[in-house]
Order: structure tokens, then sequence, then C-alpha cells
């Protein structure tokens, strides 16, 4: 049975906590492999709209055990208000289990993070001051403190002890309680000692006993700390890669990767963005997608769909099939825009480029395609699409070289079309 990633092709945002809920309905397991609480994905139930910062976006169907990786970054007070929000509407979080090796977010590097933003000023990276850069740096640097390290409070006081000392410096100016800190960490992980588990065993044993098990990205392949836009990405690696070293499992385990594509492109936060329009053209997009950020509430630069991108999107991550949402957004928009590739001095581009110098001076090259004028939010079948919607979406296969197998047109479940099962495309 079948492991797959579901992972986001562009700078996050693109709907994934909507196509990993669609699917997870027909999962054993879904596992959060890297981030944190900057991540923010919404999920529509029925009636009801859940926002997911922490939890993977399978914990709506009761039958779908979702783990918390080893890769991921976790502010625990922040995971367990997340999972008494859930609980007070009623949804069931028994079957969370978090990963032993997954590294803590403690209060000191969401200032380390703000004051790191503070001191870049106009370079600002636009983060979304969770700690999230900090956390990590303290995991590559060897000083980071893990989930399984609050079972030994005596150990848990010593690392949080070394790590006060580390930072003296540079926390100098800032009154942190550490004693409080250390009680309220203890208290929490009290709370979820007995989900505290080795994920990477876990998943393993699930996928050889033949379940199906999704592997849930969270940020996009551009926010990428090692293939993104940097150094305007996160510090994680959201691409394909990063979901065996975050997971705990080997890449012949996995079946096949899933893109998830906004059917034009989003950014929150700084960075190069070729393909933005600062015009009224782009507050139509922020209008008719609602495009605030769900963490942060930051409105989201908006721009046309960039497939240059996309078809590095399906290198990096080794794409077996898209997702695209949101088509509904361009249901009024005639012409529509697509990039192609990106000119530099007038000469063609034959891959994107790694460097921010080169990125801030290409010219996307567009394609031009006829709107189809006419509402899709209605639509339930692939065929019912207005032929010109159909040949949007086959100028995105035939730009980027990878096939569609779902296409979404409203936040909810019922609004999706399968036009391959994404379980099997490979
Ligand atoms: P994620 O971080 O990738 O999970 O995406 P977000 O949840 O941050 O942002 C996607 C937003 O678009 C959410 O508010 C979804 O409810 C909404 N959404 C998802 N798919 C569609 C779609 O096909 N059409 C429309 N109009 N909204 C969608
Ligand atoms: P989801 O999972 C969109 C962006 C921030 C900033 C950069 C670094 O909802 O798609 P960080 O706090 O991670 O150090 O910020 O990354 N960013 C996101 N943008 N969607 C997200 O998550 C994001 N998570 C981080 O805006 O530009
Ligand atoms: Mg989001």
């Amino acid at each position: 049975m079948p492991a797959i990633v579901v992972l986001g092709a562009q700078w996050g945002d693109e709907g994934k906590g909507k196509i990993t809920d669609l699917l997870a309905r027909e999962a054993d397991a879904v596992v959060r492999y890297q981030g944190g609480h900057n991540a923010g994905h919404t999920v529509q139930v029925g009636e009801s709209q859940y926002k997911l910062h922490l939890v993977p976006s399978g914990v709506f169907h009761k039958g779908t055990i979702c783990l918390l990786g080893n890769g991921m970054v976790i502010d625990l007070p922040a995971l367990v208000r997340e999972i008494d929000g859930l609980e007070a509407s009623g949804v069931d979080t028994s079957r969370l289990y978090i990963s032993n090796a997954a590294h803590l977010i403690l209060p000191y590097h969401q200032v380390l993070d703000a004051k790191d933003e503070d001191s870049r000023g106009a370079d600002h990276i636009g983060t979304t001051r969770r700690g999230i850069g900090p956390a990590y740096s303290d995991k590559v640097n060897r000083l980071g403190i893990r989930m399984g390290d609050l079972k030994n409070e005596k150990r848990f006081r010593e690392l949080l002890e070394a790590n006060r000392r580390n930072k003296e410096g540079s926390l100098a100016s800032v009154a942190l309680d550490w004693d409080a800190m250390a009680r309220d960490y203890l208290g929490c992980y009290q709370r979820l000692a007995d989900r505290v588990i080795d994920v990477g065993h876990r998943v393993s044993s699930l996928i050889r006993a033949g379940a199906k098990v999704l592997l849930e990205g969270a940020q996009g392949t551009f926010l990428d700390l090692d293939h993104g836009t940097y150094p305007f990405v996160t510090s994680s690696n959201p691409t394909a890669g990063g979901a065996c070293v975050g997971t705990g499992i080997g890449p012949t385990l996995i079946d096949g990767v899933l893109g998830v594509v906004k059917a034009y492109t989003t950014r929150v936060g700084a960075g190069p963005f070729p393909t933005e329009l600062t015009d009224r053209l782009g507050d139509l997009l922020v209008d008719r997608g609602h495009e605030f950020g769900t963490t942060t509430g930051r409105r989201r630069r908006c721009g046309w769909l960039d497939t240059f991108m996309l078809r590095y999107a399906a290198r990096i991550n080794g794409l077996s099939s898209l997702a695209i949402t949101k088509l509904d957004v361009l249901d009024s928009l005639d012409p529509i825009q697509v990039c192609s590739g990106y000119e530099v001095d007038g000469e063609l581009l034959d891959s994107y480029p790694e460097d921010l110098a080169t990125l801030r001076r290409v010219v996307p090259r567009y394609e031009s395609f006829a709107g189809w004028k006419s509402s899709t939010s209605q639509v339930r079948e692939y065929g019912q699409l207005p032929p010109l919607a159909r040949t949007y979406l086959d100028g995105i296969s035939r730009l980027t070289g990878v096939s569609v197998s779902l296409v979404s047109v409203g936040p909810d479940r019922s609004a999706t079309m399968v036009t391959a099962d994404p379980w099997r495309v490979r």
C-alpha cells in the first residue's frame, strides 16, 4: 500500500490543508515532517472552518492516526492550545502522536526571531516571528532541546541552563523567567507524555503492514532552506527529500509526490516574486482569493501562475502529479497570463536561477490564455468545466510536464474533481 508526499509547489498557502484532509479520508496515517506553527492550514469540514498550525490535516477523520515527525520544531504550549481548541470544537485528537526527536521551540527562540528580523532592517525576511529560524539554528548547532528530553526533568533543566548561558549575550536586555518556562514546558509535557513516541519506527511499521500513509509538507518548495529563494526562505526542508529525513523513513517507502499548486501565485513575506502583480489585478486576486495569511493575517502578495517555477518544483521534488487549487478565483479574469520562462538580457534561462542577483533581474515570458468568464465553483465533474478552463489546466500540464490529478474550485471537500487517483499516479 502506498505512502505519498503532499507538498506545496510554490511559496506556501497552496491549499495543502484542504487537499491533505481530502486524501486523508482514505489514509491510515498523516505525518507532518517539517516546520512548526509558522504553518497555517485552513480546512473546511461542512459548515465548520478549522485553522491548523501543528496538528496534521488528517485529524478530522476518525480512523486516521496523526503524527508529528522528528523534522518539526514544536512550541509545546502552542500545541497544547491547538489540541484544546480542537477538542473544544468537538474534534477528537486522541490519535495524535509526537516524535521523541522533534525539537522544541522555546520562548527565547521567538525573542531571537524578532531581534534578528529587526536587526536586518530593510533586508528583513518577513518571518512569522514564531521562533522557527532560531530553533532550527540550535538544532544544527547541537544545542537544541528535543521532545524526549522532557522525560527527565533534571536533564531538561540542565539543557535549558546550557541554553541560558549560551544566549546570555544576545538576550542580555530581555527579562525571561527561566524557571517559569521550565515549569510551563514540563507541565505541557505531562499532558502529552504518553503520546511521545518513535515516529519513524511507527510510520515504517505501518507502511510495511500495508497502511496508506500521507506525508504532509508545510510551507512550500520555494521556501525550502536549500532549494528555495534563499535567504527569503524558512529554515526547514519542505521539499520531498525532507519527508524522509523529517519522518525517519527511507525513500524506497515513498510511492509518489503530489504537488499542490494554486492556479495563480502568492507569497507572504519579503523576497523576489517575478510574476507579482502590484496593480489592481493583484488586488482583485487578493479579494477573490481571500489572500490573507492564516497564521499572521498578513496580506499575501499575488501574481500570475509561474510554470517555470513549477518545472523546477517538479525536478526538485520528483512530482508525480499536481493538485490545482483555487481555479474558481480566476473565473472572471480575461485574459489570464501564465509565465512559461524567464529571460535575462534577452536570453531565455534553461533552469531556475539559484542566485538572488539573477532572480532579481529576470523578465518573465508569458503565454496568454483566454478566460472562461463563468463560475466554476459549483462544477463537480471535470467534463463539466468550461472548455477554456480545461484548456488552462491542459496548458499547466504541458508547460510543467506533470499531469493534473486533482482540481479544486472551493474550500469545501466536495468542491474537488479527481481526474486520476493520486495514490496511484507515479
Ligand atoms: P495551506 O497552508 O497550503 O494549507 O493553505 P491555506 O489554508 O493557508 O490557504 C488556502 C486557502 O484557500 C484556505 O483558506 C482554503 O480554505 C482556501 N481554499 C483551498 N482550496 C480552495 C479552492 O479551490 N477555492 C477557493 N476559493 N478557496 C480554496
Ligand atoms: P503554510 O504551511 C506561507 C514564510 C514567511 C517568511 C518565511 C520565513 O501555511 O503554507 P519563518 O517564520 O518560517 O522563519 O518565515 O517563510 N512562511 C510561509 N509563507 N505559508 C506558510 O506556511 C509559511 N510559513 C512560513 O512569511 O516569508
Ligand atoms: Mg497556509
